[in-house]
């Protein structure tokens, strides 16, 4: 897929703040920060990304998905590859729910994740009906379900089966 985090950030003419759900190495987050947004990056791994360390603006959580809930409000919030960890009853009724109202007016949301197609053994996989439905009053902007041939750092090569959402709340 072609994917550019360029095109995300111009959705937001006047972005400031970003959340970063299960962050990983943590790249999309230093792309946000190099930026010059405020960012806190959430993940269940105890270290800091390396990639992270040491940048004054971002702020680096420990946190389990299953229980976090945010006390800020956000311009972007991306959940990349990290929903799949978490139930699908929780995710779809409560997570996205909650993150949807820490979006502030005009803020744009943005999941990958996998699809039932998958044949590698993840968690939860969704419907992009099913996404789209826990939005609720987001607008979407993108919607997508794609397959790409990549490689599993376990299996090797693989042909993934993923989703892609972007959605914005109105002013
Ligand atoms: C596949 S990686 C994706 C990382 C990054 N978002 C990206 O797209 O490159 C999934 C990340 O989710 C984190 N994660 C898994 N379960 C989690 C949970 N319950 N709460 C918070 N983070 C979790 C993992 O530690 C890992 O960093």
């Amino acid at each position: 897929m072609n994917y550019s985090y360029r095109n995300l950030f111009d959705l937001h003419p006047d972005v400031a703040t970003f959340l970063d759900l299960g962050c990983g190495r943590g790249f999309v987050s230093l792309y946000a920060a190099a930026r010059g947004l405020t960012v806190d990056a959430v993940d269940i791994e105890k270290e800091t990304p390396a990639s992270l360390d040491g940048i004054p603006s971002v702020t680096y959580m420990v946190a389990d998905l299953k229980d976090w809930k945010p006390t800020k409000r956000y311009d972007i919030i991306v959940i990349h590859h990290s929903l799949q960890f978490l139930t699908k009853a929780y995710a779809l009724q409560e997570f996205l729910p909650t993150i949807c109202q820490a979006l502030n007016p005009g803020g744009v949301l943005e999941i990958f994740t996998f699809t039932p197609e998958e044949t590698l053994s993840v968690p939860t996989t969704y419907t992009l009906e099913e996404v789209r439905d826990a939005l609720g009053e987001l607008t979407i902007i993108e919607q997508k379900t794609y397959s790409y041939d990549g490689t599993h750092r376990k299996v090797g090569p693989h042909t993934f089966h993923e989703l892609h959402v972007i959605a914005k709340k109105s002013l």
